[in-house]
């Protein structure tokens, strides 16, 4: 900041008299409408908010630096994965379900997007700190996310409608055993994992396909809170994890995450004993092992958290050459909906914005116009193709890049069952094999506790049996449980009205 202040001036740039009183006719008088300078402040005041992304509403992030240390060139000739390659970054954290203001510490999923600014174009990796999702088909979202959000009528969150949903739509337990477990609430978003969650493609400088899964590993560790202190830390900061993540950056302490992935032989695919393109899905690490592919680092916090972070758009739709999609119909329905949200929310020029654009590559082509639109071709430059003035040209050489086969009919149906696609198989391994004594019993205490708000019985009998269907004994310990949750709810009741 300078000492030496500037005439502050209206947006036209003319300088303005005052900033303290407006116009009026006599000192208490009315204000004039012509005091342009009063209406241009009040209006562009009335205009500072853009629609908050309407799921993932609430987060924060920071630039960063990622560097490629393994060999993955033998499966991918992107740029941005080359052996010693080194990449500007920008990453952004996220609570699913929460409106802008909402607690960092309610218990959710979080986002874990990260844009790599590569010398190919802009190439984004938008995951979550799971590896599973709670559908399989991106028709369902809109009804996932009202379930999730608030009812219509009262403007609450609603325990019945959240396990209608789930309960109803099976492929979501095992990411609801992700969300009720001890990785529903980590201590911050430095310390906790990422991934890219779908299988996407990779393709190599001989053209060859594979299958590949991303995994984030958190270098500070994963650390978990329990359900307790972070209800506390919800009402006492609701920015805790924004805030964590800017401190730790400000004092040079930079999180950073080892990055590793599961390859596939394209064929393997084909014929593994359940769909690997189904998101609701963990490949085991023994079929195919973690490979290491770099370490991202977060280093610099943004100067203007509008500019960087609020109007940072992400899309699962900005692949580079040598990686593409796979046949996931939930990534599929993401590819549409990203960058049509963001020319919604932040406008029809979004990828103008310098958060936005390519750093280290240029845009050519022949968009143009719409709102806010201010960076131009040449006058003499064509605006169509085919052209013979010297436009840019796309590249056949990038038409077959990216394909797969498959069996060609039109129509609505689940994919065909393999040998072990069951929608609670993962989610039982989980519970059993991963969660210690200790984990399995905040897990059982966690959905209780969330069961319990569930106002119809049948829904509540239904959220019995998806458990049950997880874990028998599960499922038998909730029964039980719910039934002394409600004899002790009772009880407190019977008290309260003794004691009126
Ligand atoms: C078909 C299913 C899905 C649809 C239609 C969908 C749609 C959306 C939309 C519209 C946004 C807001 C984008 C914006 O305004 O900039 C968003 C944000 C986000 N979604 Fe999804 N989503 C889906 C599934 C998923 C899955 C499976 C994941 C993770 C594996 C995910 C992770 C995220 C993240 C991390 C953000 C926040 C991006 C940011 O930081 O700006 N979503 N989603």
């Amino acid at each position: 900041m300078t000492t030496e202040s500037k005439p502050t001036t209206t947006q036209s740039g003319a300088p303005v008299a005052s900033d303290e009183h407006s116009l009026t006719v006599g000192t208490d008088g009315v204000a004039a409408l012509h005091d342009r300078y009063l209406v241009e402040k009040l209006a562009q005041f009335n205009r500072e908010r853009i629609p908050e992304r309407i799921v993932h509403a609430k987060g924060g992030g920071a630039h960063g630096v990622f560097e490629v240390t393994g060999d993955v060139s033998a499966y991918t000739r992107a740029a941005v994965f080359q052996p010693d390659t080194s990449t500007e970054t920008l990453q952004r954290f996220s609570s699913v379900a929460g409106e802008q203001g909402s607690p960092d510490t309610w218990r959710d999923v979080r986002g874990f997007s990260v844009k790599f600014y590569t010398t190919e174009g802009n190439y984004d990796i938008v995951g979550n700190n799971t590896p599973v999702f709670f559908i399989r088909d991106g028709i369902k979202f809109p009804d996932f996310i009202h379930s999730q959000k608030r009812l219509p009528g009262s403007g609450l969150r609603d325990a019945t409608m959240q396990w209608d949903f789930w309960t109803l739509s099976p492929e979501s337990a095992h990411q609801v055993t992700y969300l009720m477990g001890d990785r529903g609430l980590p201590r911050s978003w430095r310390e906790m994992p990422g991934f890219g969650s779908h299988t996407y493609q990779w393709i190599n400088a001989a053209g060859e396909r594979f299958w590949v899964k991303y995994h984030f590993a958190s270098n500070q560790g994963n650390v978990e809170m329990e359900g307790s202190e972070a209800e506390l830390i919800a009402g006492a900061d609701a920015d805790y994890y924004r805030r964590d993540l800017h401190d730790a950056i400000e004092a040079g302490n930079f999180p950073s995450w080892t990055v590793s992935v599961q390859i596939m032989p394209y064929e393997e695919a084909k014929t593994y004993r359940f769909n690997p393109f189904d998101l609701t899905k963990v490949w085991p690490h023994a079929d195919y092992p973690l490979i290491e592919l770099g370490v991202h680092t977060l280093n610099r916090n943004p100067q203007n958290f509008f500019a960087e972070i609020e109007q940072a758009a992400f899309s699962p739709a900005n692949f580079v050459p040598g990686i593409a999609a796979s046949p996931d119909k939930m990534l599929m329905a993401r590819i549409f909906s990203y960058p049509d949200a963001a020319r919604y929310r932040v406008g029809t020029n979004y990828a103008e914005l310098p958060v936005n654009a390519p750093h280290a590559a240029a845009v050519n082509g022949y968009s143009q116009d719409g709102a806010g639109r201010h960076h131009f071709n040449a006058p003499e430059a064509p605006n169509y193709a085919p052209n013979s003035l010297g436009g840019p040209v796309a590249d056949p050489l990038l038409a077959g890049e990216g394909s797969w086969e498959n069996d060609g009919a039109l129509l609505r149906a689940a994919a065909v069952l393999r040998s072990e696609d069951s929608d609670f198989g993962q989610a039982g391994t989980l519970y059993r094999d991963v969660f210690d004594d200790a984990a399995k019993a905040r897990f059982l205490d966690t959905i209780t506790g969330a069961i319990s708000g569930v106002q119809r019985p049948e829904v509540t009998e239904r959220a019995i049996w998806y458990w049950t269907s997880v874990d028998a004994q599960l499922g038998a310990a909730l029964r039980a449980n719910l039934a002394k949750w409600a004899e002790a709810d009772m009880l407190a009741e019977a008290s309260a009205q003794y004691s009126e």
